[in-house]
């Protein structure tokens, strides 16, 4: 038994977590207890972050001094920001960009050298990389785009101080609160790969900058948070092509590429998430009267479901709905899997303050399939 071999760890409990739990089979997901649907309904991001990152819904009062506390952390050093215009002029992917920004974040900070082991430093340093990404990803966007970034708003919440930045207008109520309520759905999601990766790095007992920068990347691959992109860049594509939804997915699978947005390790139903991002992209489609993305997503999950993709446990994840929704926004379809990272964010840095507080180095091992006895030859003899 201890030498069965798991691949992708798959099914392997790794840590005990108060913090999210995922039931696969009937597509439930809640954050310490509360279901999602409630959090996403009835909570804003800030309350969502207070709850993860210690242990309970804010009361009113706490609320507000969390939220001030964040706020004042969201400018970022003007060498950060310098950085990012030399990444945004080099061509280099949001991501990318991303990640390299929050790694150099660390030599601005004042507590750099500490390295707590009860899981405080992380926290304490993770307000500070959590309130500084939007920041960072508004200036790479505003640059990219010609345009000077606009400084961060402490009067504003987190979801909207970052539309406010990227688009330099104070958003309308609906775009707060449906991006708001985007940040809650992507918040946390048990032991996916980048909390893991980011897990993996804090039972180092390395800073949380370097468990961040490491979930960057992890959600960065399209088999990750990378489907958010690739799902608007298919319906870009049916868009452009002759194609109706339903011909083009037919097409696809008979080349065998993958559908992104479906499938996930874990869920085997239609992800809860998606199901609310559903709900908000119909709403926000009837009010504008642009009704495209929905009709074409919904043509190509009736067409799956009826080939019987959804029964085999292949059902539309997270990523299938949000883009639509992003893009009702306004926002740039390469900036969808960084505002991901915004938001997980912050169960990466609950996950690692957590198993910090009682740390075991994480150090699987592979089974070895390589020669055996093999003879060594010198260099100059080969
Ligand atoms: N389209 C078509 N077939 C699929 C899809 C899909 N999107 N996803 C899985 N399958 C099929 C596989 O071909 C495989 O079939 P087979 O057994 O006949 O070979 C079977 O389902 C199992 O697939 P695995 O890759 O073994 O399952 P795994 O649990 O490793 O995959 C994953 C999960 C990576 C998410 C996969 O479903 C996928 O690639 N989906 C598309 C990308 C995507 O949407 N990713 C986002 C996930 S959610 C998130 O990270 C936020």
């Amino acid at each position: 038994m201890a030498d069965e071999l798991k691949r992708g760890l798959e099914g392997v409990l790794v840590a005990e977590s108060d913090l999210s739990y995922v039931d696969g089979e009937v597509g439930k997901l809640v954050y310490r207890g509360y279901d999602i649907e409630d959090l996403a309904r009835g909570a804003s991001y800030e309350e969502v972050l207070y709850l993860l990152w210690h242990g309970s819904l804010p009361t009113a009062a706490e609320l507000d001094a969390f939220a001030a506390d964040l706020a004042a952390e969201r400018a970022v050093d003007d060498d950060v920001v310098e950085t990012v215009r030399a990444l945004a002029d080099a061509g280099e992917r949001p991501m990318a960009a991303l990640r390299t920004a929050t790694s150099m974040l660390s030599a601005y900070d004042p507590d750099d050298d500490e390295r707590g082991d009860d899981g405080e430093t992380a926290l304490r340093q993770g307000r500070r990389i959590t309130a500084k990404i939007p920041t960072i990803l508004a200036a790479f966007e505003r640059v990219r785009q010609g345009e000077e970034p606009v400084a961060p708003d402490p009067d504003l919440s987190h979801a909207g101080n970052f539309l406010y930045m990227l688009t330099g207008t104070e958003p309308d109520a609906v775009s707060e609160e449906t991006f708001d309520m985007a940040l809650t759905l992507h918040a946390d999601h048990g032991l996916n790969a980048s909390t893991f990766t980011a897990m993996v790095i804090g039972s180092t007992m390395a800073d949380v900058y370097s468990g961040v920068t490491g979930g960057i990347g992890a959600l960065s691959g399209p088999l990750h948070g990378g489907a958010n992109q690739d799902v608007m860049e298919v319906l870009h594509e049916v868009d452009a092509s002759s194609k109706d939804p339903v011909q083009w997915v037919k097409d696809a699978r008979d080349e065998g590429r993958r559908i992104p947005g479906f499938g996930h390790r874990v869920y085997k139903v239609k992800d809860p998430r998606a199901k609310i991002l559903e709900e908000k992209l119909r709403d926000l489609s009837e009010s504008s009267g642009d009704t495209k993305w929905l009709d074409y997503t919904t043509a190509i999950e009736e067409y799956l479901t009826d080939q019987g993709l959804v029964e085999k446990g292949i059902a539309p994840n997270v990523d299938f709905y949000s883009g639509s929704v992003y893009d009702s926004l306004g926002i740039p379809v390469d900036m969808y899997t960084p505002i991901f990272a915004m938001s997980r964010v912050g169960g990466w840095i609950a996950h690692v303050a957590e198993y910090q507080e009682d740390n075991r180095l994480i150090r699987p091992r592979a089974r070895y399939t390589g020669p055996e006895d093999a003879e060594f030859v010198p260099l100059d003899e080969r």
